[in-house]
């Protein structure tokens, strides 16, 4: 299996990138946000429970995203491997998910950060919010995600340097030039 974290701050572009990244190499793709989004929507008591903490642009506790990546990845044993896409946010979720794949006898291959500065996050995410209305895209609550991301999220590259499982990538310029660079990351991974 081929397992990437595709790893960056609010609006880095992990979405974006990780579309092509699937269509590359037929990765199965688990973005903890959707999935919770796909709770909100169905108004399940997790859903609700979920809404309110996203909205301020707070994490989600590690057990129900453990619990949710754990069902994910049972589902798709026979899959090539997968990216996760906003997972592990924590420490904690990245040792989790260590242990969950050697369940399988499995192991990230690389953990890919996307580096972009501040304002540009803003700048793009207060345009998706125009665009799409996604409820966490105003300026409070895209601030409170970055400092949360500085915080709580950023640690978890040191966890992956400390194994040479870390890629910084430059998360600006265009898409296709920006998914070039992560291709190269990804032909790095020894199999
Ligand atoms: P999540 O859904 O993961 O959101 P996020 O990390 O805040 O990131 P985004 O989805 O906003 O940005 P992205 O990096 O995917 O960028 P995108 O490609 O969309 O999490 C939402 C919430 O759920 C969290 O705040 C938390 O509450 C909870 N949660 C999720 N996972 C959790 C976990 N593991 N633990 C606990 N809680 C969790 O791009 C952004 C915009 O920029 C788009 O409009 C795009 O078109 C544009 N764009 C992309 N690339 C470029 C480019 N190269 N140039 C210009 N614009 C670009
Ligand atoms: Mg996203």
């Amino acid at each position: 299996m081929l397992n990437v974290i595709l790893f960056g701050p609010p609006g880095s572009g992990k979405g974006t990138q990780s579309e092509k990244v699937i269509e590359k190499y037929g990765l199965v793709h688990i973005s903890t946000g959707d999935l919770l989004r796909e709770e909100v929507a169905a108004q399940t008591d997790l859903g609700k429970q979920a809404k309110v903490i996203m909205d301020k642009g707070e994490l989600v506790s590690d057990t129900i995203v453990i619990g949710m990546i754990r069902n994910k990845l049972e589902e798709h044993q026979d899959s090539p491997g997968f990216i996760f896409d906003g997972f592990p946010r924590t420490v904690d979720q990245a040792r989790e998910l260590r242990k969950a794949l050697s369940d399988y006898d499995e192991r990230v291959g690389v953990m890919i950060s996307l580096e972009v500065a501040r304002e540009e996050l803003v700048k793009r995410l207060l345009n998706r919010g125009k665009e799409t209305g996604r409820s966490d895209d105003n300026l409070e609550t895209i601030n409170n995600r970055i400092d949360v991301y500085d915080r709580q999220t950023m640690p978890v590259t040191y966890y992956y340097d400390k194994m040479h499982k870390h890629a910084a990538v430059d998360g600006t310029g265009s898409v296709d030039k920006i998914f070039e660079r992560i291709v190269e990351a990804i032909s790095k991974v020894k199999s």
